[in-house]
């Protein structure tokens, strides 16, 4: 695989977000041969069943992107010591109907910001947890927790601390570095 293409999702729709900031701030940091777009989860309905099947046009077009993508990476915000409803409303609808799951077999890696002293970690672990039933392949390091995140980027929102930055640079290398190698294995 020469160019490794990565899906960015932000577990947080607020505009000057933190999250939605390290995602950017992750796109002017990807090694050669990977490229980094991102997908928007606010305009996806709630989660409902009985409307998955024909899904609404949003989730359709979600689970195109995720599958295009050679891997995924998210950035999430922790609330409440998980991850943002948002978030879990997109994976939820991304992994439906049961066996279309766009999810299923991706590489995978995850971000966090927070203002608080644990960056995150919380969340980091739940949807690690998710994982597991999602059959994603998660990068385990490095773990890119960015602590006091209101110290860590400018008012422009541009991430400002070289040793966050150094982390993000690394995390990408090792979720294109993951992504080959699983695809050797593959058919
Ligand atoms: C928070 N926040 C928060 N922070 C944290 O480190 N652990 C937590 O459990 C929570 N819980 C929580 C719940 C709710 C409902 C809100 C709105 C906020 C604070 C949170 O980290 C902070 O608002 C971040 O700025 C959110 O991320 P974004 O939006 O900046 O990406």
């Amino acid at each position: 695989m020469e160019n490794v293409k990565i899906l960015g999702i932000a577990g947080s729709l607020r505009k000057a977000s933190f999250n939605r900031a390290a995602l950017r701030a992750a796109q002017g940091l990807v090694p050669d041969g990977v490229t980094l777009d991102t997908a928007e989860i606010g305009g996806l309905p709630l989660f409902n069943q009985d409307i998955e099947t024909p899904p609404p046009a949003p989730v359709a077009a979600l689970k195109e992107a995720i599958r295009s993508a050679d891997a995924v990476l998210f950035c999430t915000a922790e609330y409440n010591y998980s991850i943002p409803g948002v978030l879990k409303n997109a994976i939820d609808w991304a992994s439906r109907p049961h066996g279309q799951s766009a999810w299923a077999g991706k590489p995978v890696a995850v971000m966090s910001a927070s203002p608080g002293l644990l960056g995150g970690a919380r969340a980091q672990y739940h949807l690690r947890q998710c994982f597991v039933f999602l059959d994603m392949h998660p990068v385990n390091q490095p773990e890119v927790m960015i602590t006091k995140a209101h110290e860590k980027f400018d008012e422009q929102g541009h991430l400002k601390d070289e040793t966050a930055k150094k982390l993000v640079r690394l995390l990408l290398q090792n979720l294109a570095d993951w992504t080959r190698r699983l695809a050797q294995g593959r058919p």
